[in-house]
């Protein structure tokens, strides 16, 4: 029996990976080119899988240039993010880890680092040092991807995933000025920086009082467009020996406004209930199926929020635009206009809400259609 062609939870840079062509080309343009990138977009839109995509590819045309991988979700601190950065860059700039071990003591100067290598080095390979050393001399580390690139004669590109984390560390202004600072000069290491949260990176680079402003580019990473998303369901269905109509991968695309990782998980959930072909009962079984799995994140979500907070959500839910018109507010029961603006502030910067500058939407489509269910008992 074949298996399901859809993916979600996991990236996808290679197989069911769809679109992206003009972003893979620009971001592609902007790593060789020596341009600092970033890109912002909600979670689960797609910058890891985009970004990966287009490093592997990279990887396999030109072996002279090194690619380092860092994912700061679990990055709590200045002292975590200076071992993760020193040992990440190593590991790229070559593969043996003698060399590491060899090019360490080349390149520190005034850090003594400890270095652990274990029986597998490739995925055992750590880093760590005397946190008074990195206050001390902590350039030193920012500065190593330049410094190892020099000396390799090698060209250095460094990602850095989930980069909205630093905002949470202690001090962190301070760190993100130095980063800027010494990132900036370099001539032979490029950034590629991501995460999600949008409010806060938007807040790191395109705010100019804010050191990363014009760091680099910037790409707002969009929705993958109705028309690819279809396509992509149809080809995938008739790969695997079943079958779905244009207006049926349509309806998925539109339940989940064309999102990502959820158009792959309704997908997933229609063709795994598929024999041959996919019609709207599959679909409305597998719509279901997705929003009672998720149901104990979306009840999580819900718990933690205020009635006032709840009755806005409920309100955007209705399409209101103007919510603190006195009709709104007393419709929905929205408390006083400090009460709206408070609640509208947090539920941007947690993410639930976007601001498409005409008015707000829910930045999960699974939990609106979830949200209106259970709070409003709408059906669809
Ligand atoms: N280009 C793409 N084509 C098809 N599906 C994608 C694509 N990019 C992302 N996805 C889907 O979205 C999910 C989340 O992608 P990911 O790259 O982890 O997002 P982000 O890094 O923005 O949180 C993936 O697991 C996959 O199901
Ligand atoms: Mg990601």
């Amino acid at each position: 029996m074949k298996t399901s062609p859809f993916i979600y939870g996991s990236t996808v840079s290679n197989q069911s990976f769809t679109d992206r062509e003009n972003e893979i080309r620009k971001l592609t343009d902007n790593l060789l080119g020596g341009i600092n990138t970033t890109i912002i977009s909600p979670r689960r839109w797609g910058k890891t899988s985009l970004v990966e995509h287009v490093t592997d590819s990279i990887k396999s045309k030109h072996p002279k240039i090194k690619i380092a991988m860092i994912d700061l979700f679990t990055v709590n601190s200045e002292e975590e993010f200076m071992e993760k950065f020193a040992g990440e860059v190593l590991k790229a700039s070559s593969s043996k880890w003698h060399e590491w071990i060899k090019n360490s003591k080349k390149i520190f100067k005034n850090i003594i680092p400890k270095i652990q290598v274990s029986v597998d080095p490739v995925n055992n390979f750590s880093i760590s040092f005397d946190w008074k050393e990195i206050k001390k001399h902590g350039d030193e580390i920012l500065n190593l991807a330049e410094t190892v690139a020099k000396q390799k004669k090698i060209k250095l590109i460094v990602c850095l995933d989930e980069f909205q984390s630093i905002a949470g560390f202690p001090d962190y202004e301070n760190f993100e000025k130095r980063l800027r600072a010494i990132w900036q000069r370099q001539k032979e290491v490029t950034y590629c920086i991501y995460g999600s949260q949008r409010h806060m990176m938007t807040e790191i680079f395109n705010k100019p009082s804010k050191p990363f402003y014009r760091f680099g580019d910037v790409i707002m990473l969009g929705r993958i467009e109705r028309e690819k998303w279809i396509s992509y369901i149809c080809d995938s269905f008739t790969a695997t020996g079943k079958k779905i109509g244009k207006a049926e991968a349509g309806m998925i695309a539109d339940l989940m406004q064309c999102h990502s990782w959820y158009v792959q998980q309704l997908s997933h959930y229609t063709w795994n209930l598929t024999k041959k072909l996919a019609t709207g009962t599959e679909i409305t079984n597998a719509l279901n199926e997705l929003l009672s799995s998720n149901m104990p994140l979306y009840q999580r979500e819900t718990e933690i929020l205020s009635t006032t907070q709840l009755n806005l959500l409920k309100a955007v839910a209705n399409g209101e635009k103007q919510l603190t018109s006195a009709k709104v507010m007393n419709e929905f029961r929205l408390g006083t206009p400090h009460n709206v603006s408070k609640n509208k502030i947090l539920l941007i910067n947690n993410d639930v809400l976007g601001d498409s500058g005409d008015g707000y939407f829910f930045l999960d489509p699974a939990f609106e259609l979830w949200f209106r269910k259970t709070f409003m008992n709408q059906t669809f």
